[in-house]
């Protein structure tokens, strides 16, 4: 694991987008696993201003989102979809069919074929060159929430308490906040060739030193992240104070 310590949340967001930029450049047909959540928009801002300035091209890329609420449909102001079409996807030049987040509400699916079609598309592709994560304050990754044992494949999960809790800033009230979810399983994410782990502010240094303590567990799903040959941690000052 290689970490970064930077200042704060801006530097975490330029040095992150100026490592995807820099993967993109390498490989035109990038595959990127995105992230949602507060961590990751300003590294999205970052991106979309290097597309702007004309040092980007999204064109051949093709993106995998980590999960989705399940009870929203895509349409909602809070759901992982208009997360992603207002932070990166209306700005760049990405085909919309290379876009790909966990839904079965679009298509009348069933969760469990529609996780199974997630995973067959992933592999497909060829995997994920670039997953980028952030951490939940439980030590959660995607919606891989602590339990005994955590399913390889895409899944619907319950989130817990702790998540609900913490998402509910995005909604008038903690009742709206749906309590269900489609989320990327381990499979995918410890396959990615390179992993991008993205942390800021006091509130996720107790996670952070839980995962990269030198002892695995699903009781802290990012725990799992050591043991992934290719990881790189950026965090800033604050959410590395434990570590
Ligand atoms: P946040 O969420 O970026 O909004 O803090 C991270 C997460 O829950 O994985």
């Amino acid at each position: 694991m290689k970490l970064t310590v930077v200042q704060d949340y801006d530097q975490m967001s330029k040095k992150a987008a100026s490592l995807v930029a820099g993967k993109l450049k390498e490989k035109k047909d990038l595959v990127l696993g995105l992230a949602t959540g507060s961590t990751p928009e300003g590294m999205y801002a970052n991106l979309v201003k290097m597309y702007r300035e004309g040092h980007l091209d999204f064109s051949l890329v093709t993106t995998f989102n980590l999960d989705e609420y399940v009870d929203l449909c895509p349409q909602h102001p809070q759901s992982y979809h208009t997360y992603m079409y207002k932070h990166l996807f209306d700005h760049i030049n990405i085909k919309p069919e290379n876009i790909n987040i966990p839904c079965y509400t679009k298509n009348n699916l069933s969760a469990s074929d529609a996780c199974r079609d997630y995973d067959q598309k992933i592999v497909q592709t060829g995997g994920i060159d670039l997953q980028v994560l952030g951490i939940g304050v439980n030590g959660h990754i995607g919606f891989n929430e602590p339990a005994s044992s955590l399913p390889i494949s895409t899944h619907l999960v319950e989130l817990a308490s702790e998540t609900i809790e913490a998402n509910s800033r995005f909604f008038n009230s903690i009742e709206q906040v749906p309590r269900r979810a489609l989320t990327m399983g381990l499979g995918p994410i410890m396959h990615a060739g390179l992993i991008l782990l993205l942390a800021s502010g006091g509130s996720k240094a107790h996670a952070l030193k839980e995962s990269f303590s030198g002892l695995v567990t699903t009781e802290v799903p990012a725990s799992l992240l050591q043991l992934h040959p290719n990881v790189v941690v950026i965090v800033d000052r604050d959410a590395a104070s434990l570590l």
